[in-house]
């Protein structure tokens, strides 16, 4: 019986010994990812602010997401608080207090929408950048033009934390939290695209889609463990069904043609609720296709 014990004993402390060195493995491949020094060329843009700019980049700050982690006011906010995953905030992306630094440059903003990296070349966390790398020129300069005209407002955010569970996560590459890595930092953006009701426009801008349908928009596990499955919105999904009202209906109330309301932190249904007309008739031209 003690020798049972003893052994038990002896199995235990390896394996919890083992577990330990497998997690201290884990947190500093990923911290080492995490504190990489990138070099990229950024690709100067003209950030000239006319009105017809403002309007449109208020409008895709909206349905490109911004405010679901930076807040409606650019003020930032805290989107995930958990002890496991970790702390994680959207910047203050204004120039009042616990905002950008004075010196946030046109390039500053080009690091980071188009690289994933803050102006000293290191990896920004969770910013979705692999999306907005590929909006054009015009897009990415109407939104620039919009966020650096937005009065400066002061709110402190806590320091972004990485849990357990996010170092896990991330070595097994099941969350984006290190998107540089994700980014072509060679992709050379057009400089327009034409908006227009046709498959092409729609797949520029389902972009913003692949985040969580993934590139081929055929879903897949939620990246946060525990979440809702990822819905497959091709025509192999219940979209194959839908008429295109019922597409419209859905994304701008949430509501499906199956009677299932979509909860907003699920699929963020008031960011698609905000694309005109033209924006959805276009994206249902593209899904259809699929
Ligand atoms: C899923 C959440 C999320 C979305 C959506 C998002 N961001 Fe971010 N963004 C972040 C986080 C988190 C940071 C801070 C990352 C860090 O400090 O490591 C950040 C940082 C930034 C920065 C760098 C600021 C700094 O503190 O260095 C800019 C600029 C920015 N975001 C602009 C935008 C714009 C514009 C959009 C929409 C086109 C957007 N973000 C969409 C999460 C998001
Ligand atoms: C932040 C992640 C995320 C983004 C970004 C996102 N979705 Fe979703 N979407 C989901 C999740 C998760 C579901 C499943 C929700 C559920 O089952 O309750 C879903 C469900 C849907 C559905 C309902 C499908 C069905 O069969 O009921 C449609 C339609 C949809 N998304 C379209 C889009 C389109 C179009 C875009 C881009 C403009 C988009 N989504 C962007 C996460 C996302």
């Amino acid at each position: 019986m003690r020798k049972l014990l003893k052994w038990t004993g002896i199995t235990v402390g390896a394996l919890v010994a083992l577990l330990l060195i497998f997690y201290l493995v884990t947190y500093l491949s990923t911290n080492r990812r995490i504190h990489k020094q990138y070099t990229v060329q950024v690709k100067p843009l003209d950030v000239t602010v006319d009105s017809a700019m403002l309007a449109y980049g208020s409008h895709l700050f909206v349905v490109k997401g911004c405010f679901d982690c930076h807040g409606r006011n650019l003020e930032g906010r805290v989107f995930i608080n958990d002890p496991k995953l970790g702390v994680f905030a959207g910047s203050n992306l204004t120039k009042g207090k616990g905002g950008l630094p004075v010196s946030y440059d046109d390039k500053a903003w080009l690091m980071a929408l188009r690289h994933g990296l803050t102006p000293e070349g290191k990896p920004l966390l969770i910013m979705p950048s692999y999306e907005y790398a590929k909006l054009s020129d015009y897009d990415v300069a109407s939104i620039i033009a919009w966020c650096k005209t937005q009065p400066a407002v002061d709110h402190e955010l806590p320091l972004i934390q990485v849990g357990p569970l996010g170092h896990l996560l991330t070595f097994f590459d099941k969350i984006p939290l290190i998107p540089a890595e994700k980014v072509d930092h060679h992709y050379q953006a057009p400089a327009m695209v034409k908006k227009e009701i046709t498959p092409a426009y729609g797949k520029y801008l389902s972009i913003s889609c692949t985040g969580c349908h993934r590139d081929d928009l055929h879903g897949g596990p939620n990246h946060v463990p525990g979440g809702v499955p990822v819905a497959d919105i091709t025509t192999k999904g219940n979209l194959g069904k839908w008429s295109q009202e019922q597409f419209m209906m859905a994304l701008r109330t949430g509501k499906t043609p199956e009677g299932k309301q979509l909860n907003n932190e699920d699929m963020p249904w008031q960011m698609t609720t905000a694309y005109t007309e033209e924006e959805l008739s276009a994206l249902y031209l593209y899904l259809r296709s699929l």
